[in-house]
């Protein structure tokens, strides 16, 4: 990119666009890309404020020197050493060998570990703060969102504040850098997968970063991805909270997993129900078609889940078993579950969502509903008992 955006006077973006990775982690879906945010403040001394992935753009160091215009860049922070952020840190150090790093000691640890004996280090403690002339810069450590180094960094005098990964999302900029510039509220959905994807597992430390934040100031959130939020930082912080907290909207998320149709069309008919019930929000996911990421972000989103999955070797089917098994290592919570399923003999997938449901501590509205073979009647019934039982959790 060619370019870069003033925020305030004297703070700049330096985003980069990644159109060309399918995946973020090798795992996470990008159909529309995602960007790379890096800051740079220019003050009586300047501060490069994390920096972008390796290889993401060839031009990056020509617009830091396009703003510095000779002078020296004294300081980096990193708030947070996930290689997205600090991939082209050796190319940064080679053009100002003089400046020096900043962050707590679990970042001078990773730091090592990738990049052995590289530049002059500062450490910093929780609540420090360093003067960089009109500003000071103040050091939140914020742990676990996203890896153990992750902290912030924030200006009093812009109530501004870089948070590292926490408030991103997937998705390059199109144009739009700023929330102002676009509908920013169709950023949710993206946002949410990101969170639920990457920081979810880590909700508690994102609660208690965001009571470390509580009484700040704060008119401008600047994270490491999405747009920068100058003007509605209360919306991100609204959903960073009810989603930490597993608070979800009144709907329902059903994954189902069939092989010869019996369980899909079950999952099928409790939808019926639910919907004929008054439930206005339901998403149906088949695992074998659909990505992971999907299926968890819309588990975050809706107060209601329900799995169905045919047996499988006595097992619940693979695929589905996948879906659980992310889901209990994400800490899945707070969530009105309904199990249902079908075999040909002994069964096995509702006795292993059941499994699921105990790990998890989720108790199920209701008892489970299994079948052999194709469903009947009674079956039916059954599912409307369920159904109702879910609709009235949901909609209570
Ligand atoms: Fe954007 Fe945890 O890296």
């Amino acid at each position: 990119m060619n370019f870069t955006e003033q925020i305030k006077e004297g703070i700049h973006w330096l985003g980069v666009n990644d159109r060309h990775s399918p995946y973020f982690e090798r795992m996470w879906p990008l159909p529309e890309g995602i960007v790379y945010n890096s800051y740079l403040i220019v003050d009586e001394d300047s501060v490069l404020i994390d920096t972008v992935a390796e290889g993401s753009d060839s031009d990056y160091l020509a617009r830091i020197d396009s703003i510095l215009q000779g002078r020296a860049l004294k300081y980096l922070v990193i708030n947070h050493m996930e290689p997205d952020h600090t991939g082209t840190i050796p190319a940064v150090l080679e053009r100002y060998p003089d400046l020096k790093i900043i962050g707590n000691k679990q970042t001078k640890r990773i730091l090592d570990s990738y990049y052995p004996g590289i530049g002059s280090f500062e450490e910093i403690k929780d609540g420090q703060e360093i003067s960089i002339g009109k500003r000071t810069m103040r050091f939140l450590l914020t742990p676990w969102v996203h890896w153990p180094e992750t902290m912030m960094t924030y200006l009093a005098e812009d109530e501004l504040i870089f948070t590292g990964d926490a408030f991103g999302a997937y998705g390059a900029r199109n144009g739009a850098i700023f929330d102002d510039e676009f509908d920013y509220t169709s950023t949710e959905d993206e946002m949410r997968r990101y969170y639920s994807n990457i920081i979810g597992k880590y909700s508690k430390f994102v609660q208690r970063a965001l009571t470390k934040l509580k009484d700040l100031p704060i008119n401008c959130i600047c994270s490491t991805h999405g747009p920068v939020w100058r003007s509605h930082p209360e919306w991100v912080l609204d959903r960073y909270n009810k989603w930490s907290l597993q608070e979800g909207e009144p709907g329902a998320t059903i994954i189902v997993a069939s092989m010869y149709g019996s369980t899909v069309n079950i999952g099928e008919y409790i939808a019926r129900q639910l919907a004929r019930a008054g439930v206005r929000e339901i998403r149906f996911h088949d695992v074998t078609t659909r990505p992971l990421s999907y299926i968890i972000s819309d588990v975050w989103k809706y107060s209601g889940l329900v799995l169905g999955s045919v047996a499988y070797n006595g097992e619940m089917f693979p695929l589905m078993g996948q879906v659980c098994q992310e889901l209990e290592h994400l800490g899945v919570a707070n969530k009105h579950l309904a199990i249902f399923g079908s075999g040909s003999w002994n069964g096995g997938g509702v006795r292993n969502l059941l499994k699921f449901a105990e790990s998890t501590k989720l108790t199920p509205v209701s008892d489970p509903v299994e079948m052999i073979g194709r469903p009947n009647a009674e079956v039916l019934a059954q599912c409307d008992v369920l159904a109702h039982a879910l609709a009235e959790k949901i909609l209570s």
